[in-house]
C-alpha cells in the first residue's frame, strides 16, 4: 500500500549539517518528501511527542535531546513508506545498524541518532498530524 510516515532528523543532524545527506538517503531510497519544516521544540513539545515513552528511565534525558536545537520534520510517501523509512535509517543503535543505513553511517549513540521514524501506521497518523496539517502535504503518488 501507499504509505505516509513521519521522519525527524533530530538535533545532532541539523547541529552537523547532516540535512541534505539524510535527505538523499530517503529519496535515493524510492520515498517521495511530500511536506517538510524546521522547527524547534519546546520541552513540553518534545514531551507530548514522546508520550508513549514516558516510563522509560531515558524519557527525560530523549525530551531534553529533542528540545536542544532545532530539528527538521518531514512527512515520506511511498509503497509501504514506514517499514522502507524505519530500513533505510537502520537500528535504533549505531552499533547495531546495517552498513549504507542513516544511523550507521551519522549516528553518534542511541539517543543522538540522527533520525526518527514512525513505527507503525498508528504512530504514523498521530505524528504526521502533530507537526502537519493536510493542508501542508503535498501528495505524488
Ligand atoms: P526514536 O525513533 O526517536 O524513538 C525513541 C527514541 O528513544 C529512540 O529513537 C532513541 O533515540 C531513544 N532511545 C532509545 N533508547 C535509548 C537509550 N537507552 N538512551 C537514550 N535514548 C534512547
Amino acid at each position: 500500500p501507499v504509505e505516509r510516515t513521519l521522519s525527524l532528523i533530530k538535533p545532532d543532524g541539523v547541529e552537523r549539517n547532516l540535512i541534505g545527506q539524510v535527505l538523499s538517503f530517503f529519496e535515493k531510497g524510492g520515498l517521495k518528501i511530500v511536506a517538510m519544516k524546521m522547527l524547534h521544540l519546546t520541552k513540553a513539545q518534545a514531551e507530548e511527542f514522546y508520550i508513549v515513552h514516558k516510563e522509560r528511565p531515558f524519557y527525560q534525558e530523549l525530551t531534553e535531546y529533542m528540545a536542544s536545537g532545532p530539528i527538521v520534520a518531514i512527512v515520506l510517501e511511498g509503497e509501504n513508506a514506514i517499514a522502507k523509512c524505519r530500513e533505510i535509517m537502520g537500528a535504533t543503535d549505531p552499533a547495531e545498524a546495517a552498513e549504507g543505513t542513516i544511523r550507521k553511517t551519522f549516528a553518534l549513540s542511541k539517543g543522538e541518532n540522527t533520525v526518527h521514524g514512525s513505527d507503525s501506521p498508528e504512530s504514523a497518523a498521530r505524528e504526521i498530524a502533530f507537526f502537519f496539517s493536510e493542508l501542508e502535504i503535498c501528495p505524488r503518488s
